[in-house]
């Protein structure tokens, strides 16, 4: 529920006009705005960087954007602001000649939309109201799957390391990476949440295996392998008991909010082929190139990466320069080349990520890493 209190709302649009719309039926009715919604404080800008940075800096309320705002330069001002703040409302300003812009902004994320002619204090509260309101619910619903999420692949993390970052910093990383390969908005966010299960049939197997200190047998590794289908069978697109007459009966009152889950569906496709190498000799099914799906590509990396760097049972944690040498090694044979060098690009990030969420096992291991990153 949002509360009535001081709204932060940014102007984001290069027309003078519309700018003038949206400041005049602010200054002439503020008073009645203020008490139905709580007190606004407005910015504007007039360039798509700049409206990045100022969601990047300060947590805003709503946006009311301009969709033709960047446009011509070649940016998608959705995307932009979506990825720049994903916890902001977006409201774009629209004129009656651009009712497909507005339903498109609608479909690819946008809370709402105004008609610019129709600009006026009652629809403007209506509107900001009902978008701050709308992300807020949203905003509730994601956090609460997340953690299901996260609690999920962590309890089937927990034997091999158990406070479980690995699989958030595994999911943080494909993120960085998917938007350095220039992956949508919905892409990256669905990697981030999908990419921590990679691992969730490792809850199948037996600890003498997955805890042992030293190599495994051919028959261990053969037992080992089956994670990835194991993996892939939990993630299914139905399980007996959402398939049940009294299961569907509670789905379909509407009350669970259940669509089609492309999370789901991801984290399916990475657990079954994480285990995949470019070059055609992963398992479990000697996929090559871009047979392999492009998340679990970008989950491979990740994944090995952090483990590297991780003390397990069986093995001390590398330096990281022992890992960046293993992880360029295997650019186009055991990586995809693109996802390399993407994750080139972002490593001083996900060497931040990975400070920010290091494990305790590990601060009590420091003296077997080298933290000699700069
Ligand atoms: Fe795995
Ligand atoms: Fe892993």
């Amino acid at each position: 529920m949002v509360q009535s209190h001081h709204r932060l709302v940014l102007l984001a649009t290069d027309s003078a006009e519309r700018a003038r719309c949206v400041e005049d039926a602010l200054a002439h009715s503020r008073g009645a705005i203020e008490l139905l919604w709580g007190t606004i404080e407005l910015r504007t800008s007039d360039n798509l960087r700049d409206v990045a940075k100022r969601l990047e800096s300060r947590l805003y309320d709503v946006v009311l954007l301009d969709p033709s705002l960047g446009v011509r330069e070649g940016n998608d001002p959705l995307n932009t602001i979506l990825i720049a703040s994903p916890r902001t409302a977006v409201v774009a300003m629209v004129s009656e000649q651009e009712d497909g812009a507005a339903l498109d902004i609608l479909r690819r994320g946008a809370q709402d939309y105004i008609m610019a002619e129709e600009i006026d204090y009652r629809s403007l509260t209506r509107v900001l109201h009902g978008a701050a309101e709308r992300k807020s619910t949203e905003m509730a619903i994601a956090e609460s799957r997340a953690e299901l999420i996260w609690r999920l692949a962590k309890a089937a993390e927990y034997r091999d390391n158990e406070t479980g970052n690995h699989v958030v910093r595994v999911g943080c990383y494909a993120r960085e990476i998917g938007i350095a390969l220039g992956l949508s908005r919905n892409e990256i966010e669905t990697i981030f949440l999908a990419a921590p299960l990679h691992d969730i049939g490792k809850i199948s197997i037996p600890d003498a295996i997955l805890k042992k200190p030293g190599r495994l047998t051919d028959e261990e590794m053969r037992v080992m392998q089956q994670h990835c289908a194991i993996g892939a069978r939990i993630l299914d697109d139905s399980t007996d008991a959402s398939q049940s007459q009294y299961a569907k009966r509670v789905i379909s009152s509407g009350c669970l909010g259940v669509h089609d889950d492309p999370v789901r569906s991801m984290a399916r496709r990475i657990a079954m082929s994480h285990h995949e190498r470019w070059d055609g000799t992963g398992y479990p099914g000697r996929l090559a190139g871009d047979r392999i799906p492009l998340e679990a590509r970008i989950v491979a990396l990740c994944d090995v990466f952090d483990a590297l760097l991780s003390p397990r049972p069986y093995k001390r944690a590398f330096d990281l320069n022992k890992c960046l040498e293993i992880i360029r090694k295997g650019r186009g044979n055991h990586f995809d080349p693109a996802v390399s060098d993407a994750f080139e690009r972002c490593l001083p990030t996900i060497m931040e990520i990975r400070a920010d969420l290091v494990d305790t096992q590990e601060e009590e291991a420091k003296d077997c890493i080298e933290w000699s990153y700069v």
